[in-house]
């Protein structure tokens, strides 16, 4: 038999790993590592949601569910979509519950892409859009944000990139990797070209309610936009729920039917038990309120402490990450962070992960205790003075 490797499909072979698993991975082997690496809170879920999975285990809630998910889970889901933004979404046919937004954004692109379709991705942007618009046998066309233009996406640079094979674009702010959000003036410069060129909208939200400057707006709210927006959002980040694995996704009839279409083969349902919690984790504004003040302090620490050192800070206004520029220490970001993480034992993810312009940045989560997070910036201090 030959190489096991050479039956994989071509299309996977081709496919490289996350680079972000790759330093979550020696870290966890590494004795006294400080992660500043995953994004991913450091708090545990909150009692309250924990107890109501609890209570629904007892109750024996062990079944599937509606492949839509619980319909108590969406109808609380519309009743604070539309508390929070105005927009209102049907519980029966435009909610769609899934099993995070990783299974959502890859559903939503898998609905609708044809082989040759193009996606507008501004970068640096979450990892997993260009490999599931791959898969679905799609092209990404990246669209390079810079920390001059405060790594925002604007509406001329999405309407220069356009052709007739565009597809959709995808937003993704509050953004991970570098904290930018965009105003609502902004995001209605997109909307018009989006309208004007009869486009369709994936809208990753997942970072919406970790917003530190301004208030976040929600991209469908917008005028128009709820029809040709698929709205993406989950509990992972703002409700400390990562091992849950919940989601969703919101929009139109037709397309969130089409993704369900497949949701209900490779999915089935998302775990009732992540779905009972869910329902209570909606009734959680203080716990979350409280989570992120914590963010927005260990946010001014870090920042200052980044800049401190010489490491010149864009500053974040959402999620929990910052993304220092380390080209005064003359390294490229996968050096500096190999080096840090063997030398110093931190983990920061190196900027090229996220888009070649991500290139001479490195990502650092501050969702991390003060106390880690001092000594994280001690060791960062060490390492880049051994440096210069
Ligand atoms: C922008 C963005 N979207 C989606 C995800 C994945 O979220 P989930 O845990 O809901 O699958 C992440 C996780 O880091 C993210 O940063």
């Amino acid at each position: 038999m030959g190489m096991m490797s050479e039956r994989v499909a071509e299309r996977v072979r081709q496919m490289k790993g996350s680079g972000i698993r790759e330093f979550f991975d020696i870290a966890q082997q590494m004795e006294g590592a400080i992660s500043l690496g995953v994004g991913e809170p450091d708090f545990v879920t909150p009692w309250r949601i924990r107890e109501a999975c609890i209570f629904s285990l007892e109750k024996g809630y062990t079944s599937y569910t509606s492949n839509w998910g619980l319909l108590e889970l969406r109808e609380a889901l519309s009743d604070s979509i539309y508390k929070e933004t105005g927009v209102y979404y049907e519980p029966e046919g435009e909610l769609l519950i899934t099993t995070g937004v990783s299974e959502a954004a890859d559903l939503a692109l898998r609905a609708l892409i044809n082989p040759g379709d193009e996606v507008i991705l501004h970068e640096p942007s979450y990892v997993s859009y260009k490999p599931c618009a791959a898969f679905a046998g799609g092209t990404t066309v990246c669209v390079p944000t810079s920390v001059e233009d405060e790594f925002k996406v604007r509406a001329e640079q999405i309407e220069e990139n356009i052709t007739d094979r565009t597809k959709a674009i995808i937003l993704s702010y509050p953004n991970n990797p570098t904290g930018a959000t965009l105003s609502r003036k902004e995001l209605e410069e997109i909307a018009d070209v989006v309208t004007e060129h009869d486009l369709l909208v994936i809208s990753d939200e997942v970072y919406d309610k970790l917003t530190y400057d301004g208030t976040h707006t929600c991209f469908a709210a917008l005028n128009g936009m709820k029809e040709r927006t698929i709205l993406l959002n989950g509990f992972s980040k703002a409700y400390a729920m990562t091992g849950w694995r919940l989601g969703y996704a919101a929009g139109n009839k037709e397309i969130i039917e089409a993704m369900m279409k497949i949701h209900q083969y490779v999915m089935m349902c998302a775990p009732i038990t992540a779905q009972m919690a869910a329902i209570e984790a909606l009734r959680c504004e203080d716990e979350v309120e409280q989570m992120v003040s914590e963010y927005n302090r260990r946010r001014r620490v870090m920042v200052d402490g980044l800049n401190t050192l010489g490491l010149s800070c864009f500053e974040p206004k959402g999620a929990f990450y910052t993304f220092p520029s380390i080209e005064s220490t003359g390294l490229t970001s996968e050096e500096f962070a190999k080096r840090l993480l063997f030398e110093e034992k931190v983990v920061v993810i190196p900027g090229s992960v996220f888009g070649a312009c991500g290139e001479g940045f490195v990502r650092c989560a501050y969702a991390v205790s003060q106390y880690e997070l001092k000594e994280a910036l001690e060791r960062i201090e060490s390492f880049v003075d051994g440096i210069r």
